[in-house]
Formats: C-alpha cells, sequence, structure tokens
C-alpha cells in the first residue's frame, strides 16, 4: 500500500510572491509542489512556462511535479527538464506520438507522467502503463482552479487500480481537480496514492497550509 502523497497546486498561489508560497508549501509539509503550465491552447488558461520554473527551482528542494497542459508538448519537453522539473506529465491528446514523448521524459532521466481528462478512457493508454511511473486522472475539466469535482471519475481510478493489480505495475495514481476534506477519502478508497490540491490548501481554515495538508492525509 503507498503512502498518501499532497501535491498542493500553485495555480492557487499568491502569483506575485510564487518563490516564498513554494517555500510555506514546504514548511507545510507538501510531498512535492504540482505546477500546473497552461498554453491557452491546449486549455483556454495561460499560466507559467520554463523560465519561471527556472526561477522557483532553488526555492525547494520538494520535487516539481509539472502539470504540462500545453499543444503540441512534445517540442517543449527538453526545456521544462533543463527548468528544473522532476516528475512531467503530458495529455496523450498533446501529442503525434505518445510512446516517442514518454521515451523522451525517460531519456532526461525524469519520472513521465501520462493525464486522463475526464472523457478519456483508460483505453488511450493502456499500452503506455508499463512505460509510465505516474497516471494523472482529471476530475475536472483542466484549465482553472477552484472548480467542482466530477465524481464519475472514480470509476476510471478502479478500473486502473484494478489493470495495475492484474499485470503486477507500480505506476502512481495521481488525482487532480476539486479535491477537498470531503471527498479526499472516497478518491483514496479508490486507488489514488497522490492527491492534487490548490483551492483547499492555499484556501481553507484562512489558509493554513499545514493544517489543510494535514487534514486532507488524514481522512
Ligand atoms: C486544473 C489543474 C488542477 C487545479 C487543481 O487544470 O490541473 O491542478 O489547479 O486546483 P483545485 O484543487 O483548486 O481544483
Ligand atoms: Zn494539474
Amino acid at each position: 500500500m503507498k503512502n498518501i502523497q499532497i501535491s498542493p497546486s500553485i495555480l492557487s498561489a499568491d502569483f506575485s510572491k510564487l518563490g516564498s508560497e513554494i517555500k510555506r508549501l514546504e514548511e507545510g509539509g507538501a510531498d512535492m509542489i504540482h505546477v500546473d503550465v497552461m498554453d491557452g491552447h491546449f486549455v483556454p488558461n495561460l499560466t507559467i512556462g520554463p523560465p519561471v520554473i527556472k526561477a522557483l527551482r532553488n526555492q525547494s528542494s520538494l520535487k516539481f511535479d509539472v502539470h504540462l497542459m500545453i499543444s503540441p508538448v512534445h517540442k517543449y519537453i527538453d526545456a521544462y527538464a533543463n527548468a528544473g522539473a522532476d516528475i512531467i506529465t503530458i495529455h496523450p491528446e498533446a501529442t503525434e506520438n505518445l510512446e516517442d514523448s514518454i521515451k523522451k521524459i525517460k531519456e532526461l532521466n525524469k519520472k513521465v507522467g501520462v493525464s486522463l481528462n475526464p472523457e478519456t478512457k483508460i483505453d488511450v493508454i493502456k499500452n503506455f502503463l508499463d512505460k509510465v511511473d505516474l497516471v494523472l486522472i482529471m476530475s475536472v475539466n483542466p484549465g482553472f482552479g477552484g472548480q467542482k469535482f466530477m465524481p464519475e471519475v472514480l470509476t476510471k481510478i478502479k478500473d486502473l487500480k484494478k489493470i495495475q493489480k492484474d499485470k503486477n505495475l507500480n505506476f502512481d495514481i495521481e488525482i487532480d481537480g476539486g479535491i477537498n476534506f470531503d471527498n479526499c477519502k472516497i478518491a483514496i478508497e479508490a486507488g489514488a496514492n497522490i492527491l492534487v490540491s490548490g483551492t483547499t490548501v492555499f484556501k481553507s481554515n484562512n489558509g493554513d497550509i499545514k493544517k489543510n495538508i494535514n487534514l486532507l492525509k488524514s481522512k
């Protein structure tokens, strides 16, 4: 049984002081930092890119769990690896050749993740599950923090967990979008072992990050 990890999304952080916000996450007990990269093309929002990640890299020793919501993604993988990403997660719809993109991330000695939008079926990635370190299940349509959790994706997590067991694979199952104190337990019970959370970690309990992370973990 894998330990439950919390990967707070800096999308909900104060963008005028991202360096100190990342320090607050580390002090608050985050297991890694979820960095939402958006290009205004793959998703209808635009956030940060390699220069900002490079600038933040020395602010924390925590792993940067970089979620690339960009398309095309293949030609930018080097830039995110060089900027300091530790985990690089891509969407299958954003690359012409998923196998090549997975290979490229591994050649750069980074952990590789693939992300499924709520409407994307596991079939799209089933032939790659033995090649990835992480599967990121979106429980919102990507693009914005603070959206409502979509419980229907829990079935997908359960199906993924079963495949993982049947094939004796060891990838992490990360869930991302609308995670809060009321639904984190059912997400874990379904099989997720990494919880992404932006709004709940940064905004609940008057922004008491340590308390919010502990509450998510303790459910
Ligand atoms: C949405 C991002 C999520 C989001 C999570 O496209 O991928 O990581 O920021 O934020 P909350 O926890 O506020 O839904
Ligand atoms: Zn994300």
